[in-house]
Formats: C-alpha cells, sequence, structure tokens
C-alpha cells in the first residue's frame, strides 16, 4: 500500500491537530464539573427557593448535583455505542461535523441555565455533552488510526490519551476561582466546549477522509490513494 511509504507532512498533522480536538473536548468536560460545585449547588438552591420559596433539602440538592454529574457517563455510554454506525454512515469527517452540534446545544443549555433559572437545564446539557464525548472517545482514535501511515500509527495513537489530559488540565485551570470557576462567571465556563466544537467545525473540511473509510465503505479505491 502507498500508505506505508508516506512521510509525516504539515497536512498529515493539521489533521491530525484537528481530528485531537475531540480528545480535549472530552478530557475538558470530564474535569470541568468539579471546579464549580459550591457554586452549582448555590445556583440548585436559589433556584429552588424562587420555585417553591423554600430552601432545597440538603439531601434533594446532593441528589440534583449527582444526577447533574453521573447523566455525563449515561450519555458517554449511549454515544460510544453508536459511533461505529455512525462513523460508517456519514463517514469519519462529517461524524465529527455533525457530532459537534451536540457540543453547542449541550454547552448552550447549560450556559443559558442562569439566566433561565432552570437547574434541568444543567442536566439535559450533561447528558448530551456526555453524547457527545462518549461518540468522540471514539470517532478521534479510529480518525487518527485511518489517516497515519502505518509505521506510525501506534506512536500517534497515544495524541487521543494526550488531548484528553491536556484537556483535564485546561478544565482545571479555567476553573480556578480567579479565572473562570467564580459565582458569575461558571456557566462560561461549562459553556466553553462550544468554541473547540466551533473550530473543529471550520478546520474540518481541509482534512481528508480517512482512506479506510473511502476504500471499504465506500469502494473508492482512487480516492483512497490519493488521500
Ligand atoms: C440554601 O439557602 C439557604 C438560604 O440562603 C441556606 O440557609 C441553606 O443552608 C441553603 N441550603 C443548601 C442545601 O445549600
Amino acid at each position: 500500500m502507498a500508505g506505508e511509504t508516506k512521510q509525516v507532512t504539515c497536512y498529515l498533522l493539521f489533521s491530525l491537530a484537528t481530528a485531537v480536538i475531540g480528545s480535549l473536548q472530552f478530557g475538558y468536560n470530564t474535569g470541568v464539573i468539579n471546579a464549580p460545585e459550591q457554586k452549582l449547588r448555590m445556583f440548585f438552591n436559589q433556584t429552588w427557593m424562587e420555585r417553591y420559596g423554600v430552601p432545597i433539602d440538603p439531601g434533594v440538592c446532593t441528589i440534583v448535583w449527582s444526577v447533574a454529574v453521573a447523566v455525563f457517563s449515561v450519555g458517554g455510554m449511549v454515544g460510544s455505542f453508536c459511533v461505529g454506525v455512525i462513523a460508517n454512515k456519514f463517514g469519519r469527517r462529517k461524524s465529527m461535523f455533525l457530532v459537534n452540534i451536540l457540543a453547542l446545544l449541550g454547552g448552550g443549555l447549560m450556559g443559558l441555565c442562569t439566566l433561565l433559572n432552570s437547574f434541568e437545564m444543567i442536566i439535559v446539557g450533561r447528558l448530551i455533552i456526555g453524547l457527545f464525548c462518549g461518540l468522540f472517545t471514539g470517532l478521534t482514535p479510529m480518525y487518527v488510526g485511518e489517516v497515519s501511515p502505518t509505521p506510525l500509527r501506534g506512536a500517534f495513537g497515544t495524541l487521543h490519551q494526550l488531548g484528553v489530559v491536556v484537556g483535564i488540565l485546561i478544565a482545571q485551570i479555567l476553573g480556578l476561582e480567579f479565572l473562570l470557576g467564580s459565582e458569575k462567571l461558571w456557566p462560561l465556563l461549562l459553556a466553553l466546549t462550544g468554541i473547540p466544537a466551533v473550530l473543529q467545525c471550520l478546520l474540518l473540511p481541509f482534512c481528508p477522509e480517512s482512506p479506510r473509510y473511502l476504500l471499504i465503505n465506500l469502494n473508492k479505491e482512487e480516492q483512497a490513494r490519493e488521500g
């Protein structure tokens, strides 16, 4: 196969970097919920007060908080089950493009929750973001593996993990009280996931479709060789 003689080109690195934004997103959303816990609990309490006129029961507050954290994993499980179907139906590149809509949706819901006084929006937003992250934990390694030349496949395979831990680090830093972890800015911290999503959507049209997908799923051998 022509792929085995290929060098590391700027174009390859650009494509990998674009795909790894998905790993950053997964890491970011895993880490981001830890820092603003107290602010979120206060927000649940305030919303409860406004709606029902009484402070939230500490037990109920903990339940709401736990659900908001846990639905991420539920979404993640569902998302990772769907990766294969989506990646084969739409192609790797278009799938990543489409899945980013979930980040905008989930990020938007979480970012607007204080404006609309709704803690349900945090829970639904986290569910959608979980789905998004579950999909990207499959899509990124798949794409990275398929566009990399065979001898470098293993080395580039580590990029996903690297992206995840860097994402967590970014979330921890931005979550600091004096950055975006403050009482006013935490919704922005949760909504920030929309920015890399838009960036990735802007870059994806310049990346190649996975040769494996072109060859095996679409039977376009010529295009696959060029890629
Ligand atoms: C909710 O707010 C009230 C009044 O501000 C406070 O007394 C109460 O401890 C808070 N409850 C929780 C669970 O944070």
